[in-house]
């Protein structure tokens, strides 16, 4: 008899650290469905019993879950605001910006922000963490290489100053790739860094259960100094968000206000 889908998330976690249950149950149940089906393996038992034993079928499973879609300059008037307002703001305040993004897949995201800021305050000395559950995506994002379909966005000027053309794709150049740095890290698990300036995660948390989605949310609340901006995704909104210490900036950015408890102090 196969497992109950409640058992097999109970299993996986304790077989790789990665709390499923955390992800909306009908989306993430049908694309293990999906993948159990596609590959042949015949259940949620036999597919526990591959991974324990087989690192590959691990990875294909781990690659086929997480799903690493990304552009550079993803809903670009969002870019053109981070480039025009919210960035010259934050760099008012400090020429040291720590700058977080949560979920960055291949990269892209952090590497767009690193572009504008290059543009903007070269003398700046931003510190750009680009975090990501899935190892795989983080060691492609590393070397700076992108598909054609995540490049369609940059503007030719940006192309000529900071790719170059290598293995039917594009690499960026050292000095961008060297101002971000790349760290496994699980949104649901693991410690959050803390005094960010800006933090952004977009199309991220939209797999998440609510309960999950909030505790992400209140934590990137506490991550954020006061005033910094937490910029979503574009279908994204963050629900009791007064409540939770964040004030609507403009759409998709929210700002980060004292508590009462902090204000009173
Ligand atoms: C659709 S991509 C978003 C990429 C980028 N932020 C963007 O909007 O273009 C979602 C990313 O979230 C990552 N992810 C999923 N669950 C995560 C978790 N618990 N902790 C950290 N990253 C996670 C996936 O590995 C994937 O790379």
């Amino acid at each position: 008899m196969d497992l109950t889908y409640e058992l097999f998330c109970g299993k996986f976690r304790s077989l790789t650290g990665i709390d499923l249950a955390s992800y909306k149950q009908g989306q993430m149940e049908r694309r293990i469905l999906a993948f159990i089906s596609r590959t042949g393996t015949g259940g949620y038992l036999p597919l526990l019993k591959s991974m324990e034993h087989d690192s590959a079928k691990m990875k294909e499973f781990l690659d086929y879950m997480t799903i690493n879609v990304s552009e550079f300059f993803r809903n670009p008037e969002k870019f053109d605001e981070l480039r025009t307002r919210i960035f010259p703001a934050i760099l008012a305040t400090t020429r040291h910006p720590r700058i977080w993004s949560a979920g960055c897949a291949g990269g892209a995201e952090p590497y767009s922000m690193a572009i504008i800021l290059d543009e903007i305050a070269p003398d700046a000395r931003p510190e750009i963490l680009a975090t990501d559950i899935d190892a795989t995506v983080l060691e492609r994002a590393r070397t700076g290489w992108f598909p054609p379909n995540e490049t369609r966005n940059i503007s030719e000027p940006r192309l000529s100053r900071h790719f170059t053309a290598e293995r039917n794709g594009l690499v960026v150049s050292p000095k961008i790739s060297g101002r971000v740095t790349f760290k496994k890290h699980n949104l649901l698990e693991d410690p959050y860094p803390v005094d960010c300036d800006l933090i952004v995660c977009r199309n991220v948390v939209i797999y998440f259960a609510d309960g999950a989605k909030d505790r992400v949310y209140r934590g990137f609340w506490a991550s954020l100094k006061t005033g910094g901006v937490l910029f979503v995704g574009g279908t994204e909104t963050i629900f009791r968000s007064t409540e939770m210490g964040f004030a609507l900036e403009s759409a998709f950015m929210y700002k980060k206000v004292p508590t009462r408890a902090t204000r009173i102090a």
